[in-house]
């Protein structure tokens, strides 16, 4: 970690780019710039009265560590297992699943400064969570390597189970929410280690009351989740899947038949094909149900973020 101010110093090109393990970006063509790829490693475990507080290096599978968790009984972070990619990336984009998200389990992030060019610690408040955001992917875009997470796990646990097929577990313990969520993600969302994909292409739109109530009129069955007294959360997916997208192919690139959230490459499709796809399904979401999608996947083309 002491190496990195020196590292960075003697990179050869100023255009980088900071990647966990990629599930979560893709490049729709060859990167100009350099790729750092942070490896802090090490799972550091300690106790408070009333939480284990674990200080996890940022290049850590995230699965493995909620495995870790599983084996060493403590317990809430079983409704996040099967979520792809590093410990690091977890706070950029708030992960969540399953009625949880990581902000709040987040402690404090670690992470060297590449403007400041120092050491500095953020602590949960400071990192501006909300959903799949954080001040990592606004302020502070591109200019944190992060090294570290704190996660504070209270240890009286109480599962949480009010999500999808969740609900239907009666009294579970913290494995069989953990083997549940295991088996929900692996019937539904291709396994990215044997079809590309970067799990949910879009996120899922926030959108005002008024407009929800209107668009009810002509789809009844529109599904929501509750944000606040203005605003609900309605599945991308869903919308989609409305339009008639699911199986769509544009060359190598598809629209996945089980979730229409999930955009596949069978290993032939192009970074132009993806965009195309992914924009036919923007416009089509916007003609119909007057929703602007946001991608959730990171785009990278040769000289950085790519604009949907
Ligand atoms: N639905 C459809 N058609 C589909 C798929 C889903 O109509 O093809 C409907 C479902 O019936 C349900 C709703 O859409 O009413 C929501 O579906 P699902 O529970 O599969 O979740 P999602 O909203 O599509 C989000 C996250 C996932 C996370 C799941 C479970 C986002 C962008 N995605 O997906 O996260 O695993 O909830 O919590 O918030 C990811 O971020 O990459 C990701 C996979």
């Amino acid at each position: 970690m002491d190496d990195l101010p020196t590292l960075l110093s003697e990179l050869d090109t100023p255009v980088f780019y900071i990647l966990g393990e990629g599930s979560n970006t893709v490049f729709l063509e060859d990167y100009r710039g350099t790729v750092i790829k942070p490896a802090f490693m090490g799972i550091d475990l300690s106790h408070s009265d009333t939480h284990y507080r674990l200080k996890v290096g940022s290049g850590e599978n995230w699965h493995q560590l909620v495995l870790w968790c599983m084996q060493h009984q403590i317990y809430g972070l079983e409704n996040l297992a099967l979520i792809p990619g590093t410990v690091g990336a977890a706070p950029i984009q708030n992960i969540g699943a399953y009625g949880v998200e990581i902000a709040q389990l987040i402690e404090r992030v670690d992470y060297y400064d590449l403007k400041e060019k120092r050491h500095k610690s953020l602590g949960s408040d400071g990192c501006e969570f909300a959903y799949r955001d954080s001040v990592f992917k606004k302020r502070l875009a591109d200019q944190v390597v992060i090294t570290s997470v704190t996660f504070a796990i209270p240890k009286s646990w109480k599962g949480i189970t009010y999500y999808g097929e969740l609900k239907l577990l009666s009294m579970p313990s913290a494995m069989d929410i953990f083997n549940k969520v295991v088996e929900v993600r692996q019937n539904k969302l291709p396994d990215p280690a044997k079809i590309g994909n970067a799990g949910s292409f879009f996120k899922n739109p926030i959108v005002c009351k008024n407009l929800f109530r209107q668009l009810q009129q002509t789809w009844p069955a529109i599904p929501s989740y509750l944000v606040d007294a203005d605003k609900v959360k309605v599945p991308a997916a869903w919308l989609i899947d409305q339009l008639g997208f699911k199986g769509e192919k544009i060359g190598g690139i598809g629209c996945h038949p089980n979730q229409a959230l999930v955009l596949t490459n069978d290993g032939s499709g192009t970074g132009e094909q993806l965009l195309q796809l992914a924009r036919d399904i923007k416009a089509a979401v916007l003609k119909e149900f007057s929703i602007v999608l946001e991608n959730e996947v990171r785009l990278i083309g040769k000289n950085g973020p790519v604009v949907l």
